[in-house]
């Protein structure tokens, strides 16, 4: 049987992955799981009941209590949120607590967009579009920048491009489901590219991937 229409966006931080799985679940009018949220969850509920995040057991604990109506929270945007969420995401046993959810969100059946670091690879690896969005790290920075301080965080440039440089070495560096494009992922290098520019490249790619899917 054809899976379902499943589109996976995967890349580094602040790579516009987000924006284009946005505008991708839009376009086709699927359901979107932004995945880094939920390990943003897990790392700002285990710092708020105390827990140490290279604790494996005790983050995995609330992992598995995790449900998506804890979300919302404004808390899970911030830039330590980030931090704490790419330290919680080594750990294997975060990663399996996550992982039935967000399978689960894939299944639906008339498909889904699902944007992180390991859709491809891990979670989706039979998704019929698949797309690895990345940028200069320079460029990253930027935009990470500009949106935290459009959110009143007071933070420099350069503390961020060392963030962006320590979260790449980290989430592609992991044993566990590290961050790297699936083999048939196509790369889309947003460095030069406005918003638009890149929704509209992401359309493409997705286009042809549909006609694969369709006549498949
Ligand atoms: O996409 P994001 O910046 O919100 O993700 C925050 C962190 O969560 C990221 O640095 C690594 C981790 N993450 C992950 O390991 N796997 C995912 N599918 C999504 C995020």
């Amino acid at each position: 049987m054809k899976p379902p229409f499943v589109i996976t966006v995967d890349g580094p931080a602040a790579s516009g992955k987000g924006t284009v799985a946005g505008r991708l679940a839009a376009a086709y009018g699927l359901p979107m799981l932004d995945t880094g949220l939920l390990y943003r969850a897990v790392g700002v509920l285990a710092q708020r009941g105390g827990i140490d995040l290279e604790d494996a057991l005790a983050s995995a604990a609330i992992a598995r209590r995790l449900t998506a109506d804890q979300l919302a929270d404004p808390d899970f945007r911030t830039r330590g949120a980030g931090e704490a969420a790419s330290r919680v995401a080594v750990h294997p046993d975060v990663r399996a607590a996550l992982k039935d959810l967000q399978v689960a969100f894939a299944r639906q059946p008339d498909g889904a967009v699902l944007d992180g670091r390991d859709q491809g690879t891990v979670i989706c690896p039979e998704a019929p579009a698949k797309l690895y969005v990345t940028a200069a790290p320079e460029v990253r920075a930027d935009r990470r920048w500009k949106q935290l301080t459009a959110q009143g965080e007071a933070v420099g440039f350069a503390e961020i491009l060392d963030d962006i440089r320590k979260r790449d070495e980290r989430d592609g560096g992991r044993a566990a489901a590290p961050m790297r494009p699936a083999p048939d992922a196509v790369l889309l290098d947003t460095s030069e590219m406005t918003i638009e520019q890149a929704a509209d490249a992401a359309r493409r790619i997705v286009e042809a991937a549909r006609a694969r899917w369709e006549t498949s």
